[in-house]
């Protein structure tokens, strides 16, 4: 998958940026998904600066982040019906990754090491907009027939009336569309 689309070249810097082409159809995933890029962001800014604690204090926000990320949208999948068995073992993979990236940072005596933070890097940036553009999109469709500000807590009053915030819903989908 080509990546440029995301990309925005600042300097001697690769910024990636969420645009409404990555839209889910949902506001709280869509949230979400702009604070992981935003700290997929940090982690090459941390890179560039070599700044071992920094990279390290922002993997584990990504991390924390990703769990919690993953929870909700599990949720949501399960909600509108939307097998998620592969989706979990790839939330399961990032982590692992996650967590093994960390690991190599607090391994004693070992210096900053170029090749891992480009490996890391290139593999932050191509799984967030794989697992947004690729993954998640297959949960539009099922998404966009809940109003866009629908979130897990609204299930109970959705059910009870059928809607919610009308006017914002149909005017970000003139936006979309
Ligand atoms: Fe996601």
């Amino acid at each position: 998958m080509k990546l440029t689309w995301a990309k925005h070249t600042q300097g001697y810097t690769t910024k990636l940026a969420w645009t409404m082409l990555l839209s889910v159809g949902n506001k709280s995933i869509d949230d979400e998904h702009k604070k992981l890029i935003s700290l997929v962001n940090d982690v090459e800014r941390a890179n560039r600066t070599k700044q071992v604690g920094d990279l390290f204090h922002v993997l584990k926000r990504l991390e924390a982040l990703a769990l919690t990320h993953f929870d909700n949208e599990e949720r949501f999948a399960d909600l509108v019906g939307h097998p998620f068995e592969e989706h979990h073992l790839e939330h399961q993979y990032i982590l692992e990754e996650i967590r093994n990236m960390k690991n190599e940072l607090v391994t004693p005596d070992k210096g900053w090491s170029e090749s891992a933070a480009e490996y890391n890097y290139n593999l932050l940036s191509e799984w967030v907009i794989v697992h947004i553009r690729v993954d998640d999109m297959q949960l539009k469709a099922k998404l966009e027939t809940y109003p866009y500000d629908f979130t897990l807590p609204d299930i109970p009053k959705y059910r009870a009336t059928g809607q919610l915030n009308t006017d914002r819903d149909n005017a970000f989908r003139r936006i979309t569309r």
